[in-house]
């Protein structure tokens, strides 16, 4: 089954590094992010799992846990986490899902024949504290994923959740925003005493709001 946008984030109880977790259990009412690696002990996989390891401070700071996936066992993720703390220089600090069963691998759509019939998908899911999923993405395993642009998904997701903005391209925190269509010159006016820069009627911008 795939999974769209604004989907509840299926449940499920899986084996991991760090034992048996039931997922919404797990995740709480943080932001979460599932992702999915073709293989263990593979070179793109490992830089991928260093990299987020890497990252873990910039993930709570956010309030994100992580969680990562792939069909090998648990005792195989154990070992090549060794492989990867001496070749990334950091050890992972975040719970891998052994899908052996492919239970998560199926319920996530996270195997597509026509690429491989054995391999999970690249794939990023951002769910949000309402267990809703946030953004999906998929990469073929010959690209690694480039984390610090889910941080900065994450970043937008978590601003216009609470203020009825939008983020252009290439936003980056600190960026100016775009007031969002549904919010007329009149509520905009209330919203943002210092008015905006318009450059249509439709296209209106503010500095990034605090808070
Ligand atoms: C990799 O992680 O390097 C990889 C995994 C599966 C297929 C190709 C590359």
């Amino acid at each position: 089954m795939s999974i769209r946008l604004g989907d509840e984030a299926p449940n499920f109880t899986a084996e991991t590094t760090e034992g048996t977790i039931d997922f919404h259990d797990w995740k709480g009412d943080s932001w979460a992010i599932l992702f999915s690696h073709p293989k263990d002990f593979t070179p793109v996989c490992t830089t991928e799992l260093g990299t987020v390891a890497k990252l873990k401070d910039e993930f709570d700071a956010r309030g994100v846990k992580v969680i990562g996936l792939s069909v090998d066992p648990v005792d195989s993720h154990v070992d090549w986490a060794t492989d990867i703390a001496e070749t990334q220089g950091q050890a992972v600090n975040f719970p891998l899902i052994a899908d052996h069963d492919r239970a998560v691998s199926d319920l996530y759509d996270l195997i597509h024949p026509n690429a491989s019939d054995t391999l999970t998908v690249r794939s990023v899911f951002v769910i949000g504290p309402d267990n809703k999923v946030k953004l999906t993405l998929t990469y073929p395993a010959s690209t690694g994923r480039n984390f610090d642009e889910i941080l900065r998904v994450v970043d937008s997701l978590q601003l216009t959740a609470r203020h009825q903005v939008a983020t252009p391209a290439d936003w980056q925190q600190g960026g100016e925003v775009i007031i969002v269509p549904a919010v007329s010159d009149e509520e905009a006016a209330t919203r943002y005493p210092d008015g905006w820069r318009a450059d249509k009627p439709y296209l209106r911008w503010v500095p990034q709001p605090q808070g």
